[in-house]
């Protein structure tokens, strides 16, 4: 089965994490810190801290912002879960908005009809690792908060995704654009953010390991006593996660370059296919991460079966959150309900090779609507 996600990790993954297991230094340490100031240069982020995963970076996100109780948040509906789950679980509400039908995002006008006196602030998703149109958003003046899990590789106008608003998170999960296994991370501008969030991460203490122990003992007796600043939970991220991280990031313009030649041959080849509507292009003032490749076609579970049993591996990126039962949302949200009805991930990731992605593309020409 050709499947519809993936990473590509090599023999210097392993050679980093070898290493990692000969220093008998599994856990938070030394390279999380190296990762962090990699990840940090590379996207030219101010401040970054890594977490254990982006799901998580995202509830350590919304509680940075510190709002007032029950504030509402204003989320996508066409999103992953973690969103609306980090609201909740940060106390407060999750408002859905729909995305605009082209560009898969949510935009201004999506956003504004959902704001009330009880807005608290806004989380944008750079869907597909398609950059949101953050301008307009930020003219808003409420607090955003940007999902870059799709983005790692994308700007702005010439500023990092996940490095514009007030917060931005980033994942590293197994099927993202870099991956370290499982992780996260979280970007601010506001040092005093990024400086609670290092604290949040480890149950709200702040400091972890031998190594910060050792370092307060030089000063002072008793160097195990600690003070608990806020509640919160652990988050804290592996040497083993950071290690394969610090590879990744050697090859991520290769790792692009590929997801990029990928995306270009299925924009080239569905284009003129009457029945497929294909994803934008990036803007000239953009670039893209190509997370997914999403194709709008009628009959789309027709086709999802008909290449599932070609042994192609499709999926819906995302099922509406809105129309969850949990969330007990009355919203009526059209483009987001179009989307669950035509919407479809198509296979893109580094580990395709073009004889796979002339496969793909020939079956998929084929389908009998
Ligand atoms: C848009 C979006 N946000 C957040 C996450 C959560 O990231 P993680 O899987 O690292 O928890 C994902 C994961 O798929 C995602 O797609």
């Amino acid at each position: 089965m050709i499947t519809v996600f993936g990473s590509k990790v090599g023999k210097e993954e392993i050679a980093n994490v070898s290493a990692v297991l000969e220093s008998q230094w599994m856990g938070f340490g030394k390279k999380v810190t190296e990762f962090e100031e990699g990840f940090a240069k590379r996207l030219g982020l101010q401040n970054f801290a890594m977490v254990d995963s982006g799901s998580n970076a995202l509830f350590l996100a919304v509680t940075l912002l510190k709002l007032p109780p029950n504030s509402e948040v204003i989320v996508p509906a066409f999103t992953w879960v973690s969103c609306a789950q980090a609201i909740l679980m940060a106390g407060h509400t999750p408002v859905f908005c729909d995305v605009e039908l082209d560009t898969l995002n949510v935009s201004r006008a999506t956003i504004e009809p959902c704001i009330t006196k009880n807005t608290g602030a806004i989380m944008v998703v750079h869907f597909a690792g398609k950059p949101v149109d953050m301008d307009p958003i930020l003219e808003l003046g409420l607090p955003v908060i940007e999902d870059a899990a799709h983005a790692v590789d994308s700007t702005y106008k010439g500023k990092p995704c996940g490095g514009i608003g007030d917060v931005g998170i980033y994942s590293f999960d197994a099927v993202k654009n870099l991956t370290t296994g499982e992780g996260g991370g979280i970007a601010t501008r506001n040092k005093e953010l990024i400086d609670r969030a290092k604290i949040l991460r480890y149950c709200g203490i702040g400091k972890s390991g031998f190594e910060a122990a050792a370092a307060t003992a030089s000063q002072k007796n008793r160097w195990w006593e600690y003070n608990i600043t806020e509640p919160f939970i652990k988050m804290l991220p592996t040497n083993i996660a950071a290690a394969i991280g610090l590879a990744q990031l050697e090859k991520i313009d290769d790792l692009q370059a590929w997801r990029k030649k990928i995306w270009d041959i299925y924009q080239t080849e569905f284009r003129d296919v009457s029945w497929i509507i294909t994803p934008p292009d990036p803007e000239e003032y953009e670039k893209h991460s190509y997370f997914t490749y999403v194709i709008r076609v009628p009959n789309r579970d027709k086709l999802a079966r008909y290449l599932f049993d070609a042994g192609i591996y499709t999926t819906l990126r995302y099922h509406p959150l809105h129309m969850n039962a949990l969330y007990k949302s009355k919203a009526v949200l059209k483009n987001s309900e179009i989307l669950n009805e035509d919407s479809l991930s198509i296979p893109l990731h580094p580990n395709l090779t073009l004889e796979q992605v002339s496969l793909i593309v020939d079956t998929i020409k084929k389908f009998e609507k």
